[in-house]
């Protein structure tokens, strides 16, 4: 975006530090000059700093008697976009960011919104860049499971990122063979997962592997993942995992071989950005620059259909979830994995 920016509209950039919180907080800006930005394409993570706790219409603040406060600091984020003398900003991540810069939009600040998250939950485009490079990370984690689990007849359980979504899971389960795949989407019972391990046991495959998103819960649970998180005011969500978990729990109930939970956490979100995921970044940040050249504002870049497209920030809004009867589904199970329904 800079590169071309600079190049061919001869624009000025800002850069931001630490999402929104560098338009609240004092010395959070600096300029992003084309040197700033030489080098990038195959760093992981974003050379500006981030924050998910950073909401101006919720802001966390300590009191003087030192307990937690929320206020609204929006205005002083329009305030502070004027004094830097913004003509617009791009706002790059996923819904929670994507549906601040559409707030902020509703209340005149020009915004453009970059849909950048592991999860890939965003319905208004087909992809999100992070999503492949994640993808890759969890399907070589299901492959070097594959060699433990088959050395020690275990079974695996590997829990993976995505929040209420479970497309990763699906596409590294399938990429890395797994025996079961457990998404929020599908509820899941344990009977079925049972009957699967104990299958392969009479074909002489001692050892399952079974991916589970975090987010996943068994029918008639309670388990999500905003029930095994906190919420602390000031320091964010503390994430406890827990879907791996209550499925061994569950599992160790009915079959006799040994189980074991790995739960990837952040190692998914870190490394060396995939080949299609700098693509799709490049092709996003040349595109955002089409939105500000042509005032196309409270929009965001999308990819749909294979073609880079722009759609209405609001659509950041309602979330995409994996279709339980799509395609992918339809496939994997007609392949005999099992989805635990
Ligand atoms: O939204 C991206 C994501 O990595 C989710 O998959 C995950 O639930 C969450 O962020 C983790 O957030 P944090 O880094 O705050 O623990």
């Amino acid at each position: 975006m800079v590169k071309r920016g600079v190049h061919e509209f001869g624009h000025t950039f800002v850069g931001i530090e630490n999402g929104y919180m560098g338009l609240v907080e004092p010395d959070l800006t600096r300029p992003l000059t084309e040197e700033d930005t030489r080098g990038i394409l195959p760093k992981g993570g974003t050379i500006l700093g981030t924050s998910n706790k950073a909401n101006p219409f919720e802001y966390a603040f300590k009191k003087e008697d030192g307990t937690w406060g929320v206020k609204d600091v929006s205005d002083e984020v329009l305030r502070r976009a004027e004094e830097l003398k913004l003509d617009g900003l791009v706002a790059i991540g996923g819904d929670g960011t994507l549906t601040i810069g559409h707030q902020l939009s509703e209340k005149g600040l020009r915004v453009v919104g970059c849909p950048k998250t592991i999860d890939n939950d965003l319905s208004g485009t087909d992809q999100t860049f992070g999503f492949d490079t994640a993808r890759g990370i969890c399907t070589e984690a299901i492959d070097r499971l594959h060699s433990t689990a088959e050395a020690h007849d275990r079974v695996m359980v590997v829990e993976i990122m995505g929040r209420h979504a479970g497309f990763l899971t699906l596409d590294s389960g399938i990429a890395g063979g797994a025996d079961v795949i457990l998404i929020p989407e599908i509820p899941y019972r344990i009977e079925p997962i049972v009957e699967k391990i104990r299958r392969r046991g009479r074909r002489k495959r001692s050892f399952s592997i079974i991916a589970i998103a975090e987010g996943a819960y068994p029918v008639g649970g309670t388990l999500a993942v905003a029930e095994q998180a906190e919420d602390i005011p000031g320091r964010g969500v503390v994430r406890l995992g827990g879907a791996g978990k209550v499925c061994a729990d569950l599992l160790a109930r009915h079959i006799e071989a040994e189980i074991r939970v790995t739960v990837l956490g952040h190692l998914q979100r870190g490394g060396t950005p995939s080949a299609a995921d700098r693509v799709l970044a490049t092709l996003y940040g040349c595109k955002v620059l089409d939105l500000v050249r042509d005032g196309e504002w409270d929009h965001m870049v999308a990819l749909r259909q294979g073609k880079i497209v722009t759609v209405p920030l609001s659509e950041s809004r309602k979330e995409r979830r994996v279709n339980p009867n799509g395609e992918e589904v339809r496939f994997a199970k007609s392949m005999g994995i099992s989805f635990g329904d």
